[in-house]
């Protein structure tokens, strides 16, 4: 049995292999529409969700399966006082999969070393956050045809974007990928990641201030918002919150084959003028994390690809 918990948990074969079978199931979804017959998922969500919780019920829906769960803590029996090690234990006589959402970092990965069934980490705490990775992967390879060769901007919140830390992870294994990280000093990535991932594996990255000097050398922008319920502190929230703004006048400056992602939701950093810019993709994202979370679905339960 398998857990997906951090993006490495996958080969690059087997990330392949997964991308494989989302473009498929997206070219031709009646063909998976009863491979999950009679299979459940079991949404587990203590924190907010919309695009994570409904793309995963959606997944298991459209292979013919169906769902349960809860979409907070206080709607569970978490708010008596269960642990995530007993609710895993429960849910695993309920359901053959499960996603779990928890403010707490390693909390999936807890659930994982108590469950008989496979732990989806649908994102936990400031940590990691694999299953929009694969989502991020598909679109990134959908919009430029590959996955190497690119430089990569990642701007706004480093520090406590989990969705960021993911896809850095996944991303260093491949060839000649640089990173710009843009953020203010408050909100630069975490040392293990700088250290232990991009240094460690001798990528070409940089620290900068400025959205506008980054802009030109970009083949992706990837925007996050300030993730508020990260902050101890109000007033640096509202410090911070606005300090990067994509708008027009911004995308003026980026390469015409520039693409902006967003693993959403967005606040104010991405001005809903960009919208309709032919490079802003990401409302196309969210429908590709319908596909990835299909053939992730798939994957972990060892359903056979059909015919
Ligand atoms: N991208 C993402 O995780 O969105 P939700 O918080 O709505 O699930």
């Amino acid at each position: 049995m398998r857990h997906l918990l951090n993006p490495l948990d996958f080969s690059v074969e087997e990330i392949d292999q997964l991308l494989n079978l989302a473009t498929d199931i997206e070219h031709n979804p009646k063909k998976y529409a009863h491979v999950c017959d009679g299979k459940k998922i079991a949404t587990l969500f203590y924190e907010p969700s919309t695009r994570t919780r409904l793309s995963f019920e959606a997944a298991m829906l459209n292979l013919g399966g169906s769902v349960l769960g809860f979409s907070s803590a206080s709607s569970s029996s978490a708010a008596k006082g269960e642990s995530v090690a007993d609710t895993i234990r429960m849910v695993s006589c309920y359901a053959d999969i499960c996603a779990m959402r928890h403010p707490k970092e390693g909390a999936p990965l807890v659930a994982s070393m108590h469950s008989s069934i496979p732990v989806i980490n649908a994102g936990d705490g400031g940590h990691q956050h694999p299953s929009q990775t694969l989502t991020d992967l598909m679109t990134i390879h959908s919009l430029l045809g590959r996955l190497s060769g690119m430089t990569v901007g990642l701007c706004g919140d480093l520090k406590f974007g989990r969705t960021v830390h993911s896809l850095i992870s996944a991303l260093v294994r491949y060839p000649d990928v640089k990173f710009v990280l843009i953020s203010p000093p408050e909100l630069r990535i975490p040392e293990y990641i700088r250290e232990d991932v991009l240094r460690a594996n001798n990528i070409e990255f940089k620290e900068v201030g400025n959205l506008d000097e980054a802009m030109p050398e970009l083949d992706i922008l990837y925007m996050t918002r300030v993730q508020k319920e990260r902050f101890f502190n109000e007033d640096d929230y509202i410090r911070l919150k606005d300090c990067y703004i994509l708008n027009k006048e911004k995308m003026k400056l980026a390469k015409e084959k520039m693409f902006v992602l967003h693993p959403l939701p967005r606040v104010n950093e991405i001005s809903v003028e960009v919208d309709d810019d032919p490079r802003a993709a990401y409302f196309r994202q969210v429908q590709y994390g319908v596909y990835v979370r299909m053939a992730l679905i798939m994957t972990l339960l060892e359903v056979e690809k059909p015919c």
